[in-house]
């Protein structure tokens, strides 16, 4: 069938009462494969740009006792990058596993392109990627074997399959590595080939767990470049990360999760917003005088001030920046106490995260 007749017969089954569920199972059970019939069926991307692709409503995830998603709502426009935030234990991979059909809700609904992660989760399986936190690659095959079984697995054509992999291989710098068993690759390498897992089939909605955890500067790069071409080609990704400079550089969108809730949501400068003012950050010459610092100065914060022994850092939202600074300057000179650097910075996303969660990210 070519794709005009493909159309014909998708109007005809609509007609006929069926959904789009069932449009797709039929067509699948005829030897379509999903990727390639997926955007016809369903309207998928949206035309209308930033139109919502993934619909969570309602989600809560309980193991025993523990609520690790409690009421979920949230909405994923196609083709950009959100950024789901949160400290350890916040509910991240678990809202990452249900997206990604691997884990199912307690409550609530998630869709993506129309289709329902539980019920329609074989056919979803064909259009999305999904690299979890920890490396999921075949130990005792090589980096090639690996890429290339992933490719068999989605029934790419063999002479496809192998172009990709070298084109992957390419990518995230495995070409030398690439026929040697993955046990004698490093944890970073792992890494870049899990990555390269997970991008075999040029999902149309890929779900990155902390993709860029144990990755050195460099393979960070590569792997934001990645993620900035496939949202190029029209890919939508969803990335959980610790680190606030990932989300500034790439999200077009942030989510902040902690508790298994959403606390809050926006734009990085949005978010940087909410923290208002500027943050006036002291270093001190000796370390140990740092609660005596902050206790000193807490009086010209829009917010109490927050310091660590080890770094000897005071650091203090305010309102009216250089006014503040040189009172506190004064202030800490009257009692005796020694500055070795002032910086007045605006908020940055991890103070942001700090004020939101009452505790840093990394
Ligand atoms: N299979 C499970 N059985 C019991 N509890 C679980 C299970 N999976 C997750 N949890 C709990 O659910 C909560 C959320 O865990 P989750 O792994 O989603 O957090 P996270 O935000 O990904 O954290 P991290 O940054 O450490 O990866 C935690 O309290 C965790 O202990
Ligand atoms: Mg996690």
């Amino acid at each position: 069938m070519a794709t005009n007749q493909l159309r014909q017969y998708i109007t005809e089954a609509r007609k006929s009462g069926m959904s789009n569920q069932d449009i797709i199972e039929a067509l699948t059970k005829s030897g379509w494969h999903v990727h390639d019939i997926i955007d016809i069926v369903v309207d998928f991307p949206p035309k209308e740009t930033g139109a919502a692709v993934i619909s969570v409503r309602n989600v809560s995830k309980h193991f025993g006792k523990v609520k690790a998603l409690d009421g979920v709502t949230l909405d994923i426009p196609s083709g950009q990058v959100i950024a789901l935030l949160g400290p350890n234990g916040a509910g991240k991979t678990t809202l990452v596993r249900i997206l990604g059909t691997l884990s199912q809700p307690t409550e609530g609904t998630v869709t993506i392109a129309g289709l329902d992660v539980v019920k329609d989760a074989q056919e979803l399986r064909a259009i999305i990627g999904l690299t979890g936190q920890y490396a999921a690659v075949d130990e005792i095959l090589s980096g090639r074997e690996n890429l290339d079984m992933v490719g068999q697995l989605y029934h790419l054509p063999i002479e496809e399959a192998c172009k990709r992999t070298i084109e992957l291989l390419k990518e995230f710098d495995l070409e030398d590595a690439a026929d040697r068993s993955v046990k004698t690759y490093s944890g970073g390498m792992r890494r870049r080939l899990d990555l390269a897992a997970s991008l075999v089939i040029r999902p149309k909605v890929l779900f990155l767990d902390e993709p860029t955890t144990g990755l050195d500067p460099r393979s960070r790069l590569v792997m934001w470049n990645v993620i900035r071409d496939l949202v190029q080609g029209g890919t939508t990704v969803l990335l959980t990360t610790q680190y606030m400079e990932e989300a500034d550089q790439l999200a077009h969108h942030i989510f902040v999760i902690d508790h298994g809730k959403i606390i809050a949501q926006g734009t990085s400068d949005e978010l940087k917003r909410q923290v208002g003012g500027d943050v006036l950050e002291l270093h001190l010459a000796e370390h140990k005088q740092v609660s005596q610092a902050a206790e000193l100065i807490k009086s010209f914060g829009s917010a109490e001030p927050r310091f660590d022994s080890n770094t000897g850092i005071v650091t203090m939202s305010v309102q009216g920046g250089a006014t503040v600074l040189v009172d506190v300057v004064r202030q800490l000179d009257t009692a005796n106490v020694k500055i070795s650097d002032v910086i007045l910075r605006r908020p940055s996303l991890d103070d942001v995260f700090i004020k939101l969660t009452g505790h840093s990210a990394q």
